[in-house]
């Protein structure tokens, strides 16, 4: 039986930050994992093999639309989807495996196996019990289906099964168009199959800034996706090799009936904590089957803390990372925090759209006195370079009184690392006045959140 002061429950990246910053404030640390490989959904079958095929595929994209145009002549590349998808596993080694150097560089054991609570203090895996004065859950989430959808991960597949495809469908059906839905669709259009997304609500990303979305549905359209909204998807029926999907258009007339050869189900996740034994300790949980925390991450037996997709909010990696490095600081004897009024969110499409803080709808809804500021990609000379000008832009919305930015949306080149100065800003408390009182190098993509800043004010220059 081994002693630390902190096991953490999962590898994931809430789970193995956590575990990092543990050791680097002195804590004897150990990390429970049972995958082969560390580094959870986002390293393995989430974001980190997602941004291969993503970026892979907007090659090909950039090939067979813009070469030419821009004097590149000669054949089109064609897809080895075999070398794309051991490309895509590279990727995924190089990054589990930088983890695993982390782990031996700050002297963290990695414990094999799937864990669970035998009691407070106690952590079992296999026939192992190892002791800990602080145990942190993060063991995230999987897939969430809907009912009369069961996930076979071969012609009903969930966003792991996608990124494992045998071969590339010629007709993809999806399944809701948020993240996953709208990211992985992405991949497969531009990969050549005919993607239809299928979406409840009326509007793609639901909860988004709404010019974002317009915007947004408008761009996918263009790059080939075919997207039905306001259309509730009832069951799929397979046979061996082609699946059907019904849906039930919500303006009424009968239900509709959709082909497809493989069916991505990305309908949102849901918090996972199996075997872990949480019932028997009698770990409070939420409602929505999250574990219950409290304001700095403590479940309510002492001693066990919970972080990442398993407790409530959005689930993203980086809150899980934040939230691991702040329970570490909690454990520490020290003042972790973590500010959810300015956690971006990114997806990860061509262009890209991130957005961050308040929406226009959601402060007005409160009676907010509120000002917007935008500008649009097409008065930025460096997306026009890129192809990436049209339909795109920065916008800031800020209080109309004090001028403090409130939240930001952006559709366009770069937009996810965009995002980071007007959060870097918002952390600050910042004016619009701010940023646009701040040099921006020309030419970048960056002038645009300048100009949209200086729309709060005299308005921007280039539109
Ligand atoms: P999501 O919550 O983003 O989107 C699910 C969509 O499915 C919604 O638009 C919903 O209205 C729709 N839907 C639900 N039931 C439906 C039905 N019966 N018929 C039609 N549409 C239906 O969930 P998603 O895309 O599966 O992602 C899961 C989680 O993973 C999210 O929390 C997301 O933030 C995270 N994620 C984040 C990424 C990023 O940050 N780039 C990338 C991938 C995932």
């Amino acid at each position: 039986m081994s002693q630390y002061d902190v096991i953490v429950i999962g590898a994931g990246p809430g789970g193995y930050v956590c575990a990092i910053r543990c050791a680097q404030l002195g804590l004897k640390t150990a990390v429970v994992e049972g995958r082969e490989t560390l580094g959870g959904t986002c390293l393995n079958v989430g974001c980190i093999p997602s941004k291969a095929l993503l970026h892979s595929t907007h090659l090909l994209h950039e090939a067979e639309h813009n070469f030419a145009h821009m004097g590149l002549k000669g054949k089109s590349p064609s897809v080895d989807w075999d070398q794309m998808k051991a490309y895509k596993d590279e990727v995924i080694g190089q990054n589990t495996g930088g983890i695993e150097f982390l782990f031996k560089k700050n002297k963290i054991d990695w414990i094999k196996g799937w864990a669970s609570i035998p009691a407070a203090g106690k952590v079992q895996v296999g026939d192992d019990v190892h002791e800990a004065k602080n145990i942190v859950i993060a063991s995230g989430s999987v897939p969430a289906s809907i009912p009369g959808v069961e996930i076979d991960e071969k012609i009903v597949v969930s966003s792991t099964g996608a990124l494992e495809l045998p071969k590339i469908p010629k007709k993809l059906a999806v399944i809701g168009a948020g993240v996953i839905g709208l990211e992985l669709g992405s991949v497969y259009a531009r990969l050549g199959s005919e993607v239809t997304v299928v979406e409840y609500m009326d509007a793609v990303c639901p909860g988004m800034d709404k010019d974002v979305q317009r915007s947004f549905k408008r761009i996918l359209e263009k790059q080939g996706l075919n997207i039905i909204l306001g259309a509730a998807v009832q069951g799929v029926e397979t046979s061996k090799t082609k699946a059907k999907v019904r849906y039930q258009p919500k303006k009424g007339g009968g239900e509709e009936t959709l082909d497809a050869d493989v069916v991505l189900v990305a309908t949102g996740r849901k918090p996972y904590a199996e075997g872990l034994g949480l019932d028997a300790l009698g770990i409070k949980m939420t409602e929505r089957g999250q574990i219950a925390t409290d304001t700095h991450w403590a479940t309510n037996i002492k001693g066990i803390y919970a972080i990442g997709d398993v407790i409530e909010g959005p689930m993203l990696a980086h809150k899980a990372e934040d939230e691991g490095m702040a329970v570490a600081e909690v454990i520490a004897g020290k003042h972790g925090h973590v500010n959810y009024g300015v956690i971006p969110g990114v997806v990860y499409t061509t262009p890209e759209v991130a957005t961050v803080g308040a929406t226009e709808d959601a402060l007005k809804a409160e009676g907010k006195k509120i000002k917007v500021g935008k500008f649009m990609f097409m008065g930025n000379a460096r997306a026009k370079a890129v192809h990436q000008a049209d339909g795109g832009f920065v916008k800031i919305i800020a209080d109309k009184e004090t001028d403090r930015i409130l939240g930001a949306a952006i559709i366009g080149p770069a937009a996810g690392d965009l995002i980071h100065e007007l959060c870097v800003a918002m952390e600050f408390g910042a004016s619009a006045e701010d940023v646009a009182l701040t040099c921006h190098a020309h030419p970048t993509y960056s002038e645009a959140v300048r100009e949209a800043a200086l729309a709060c004010g005299d308005g921007p220059i280039h539109s």
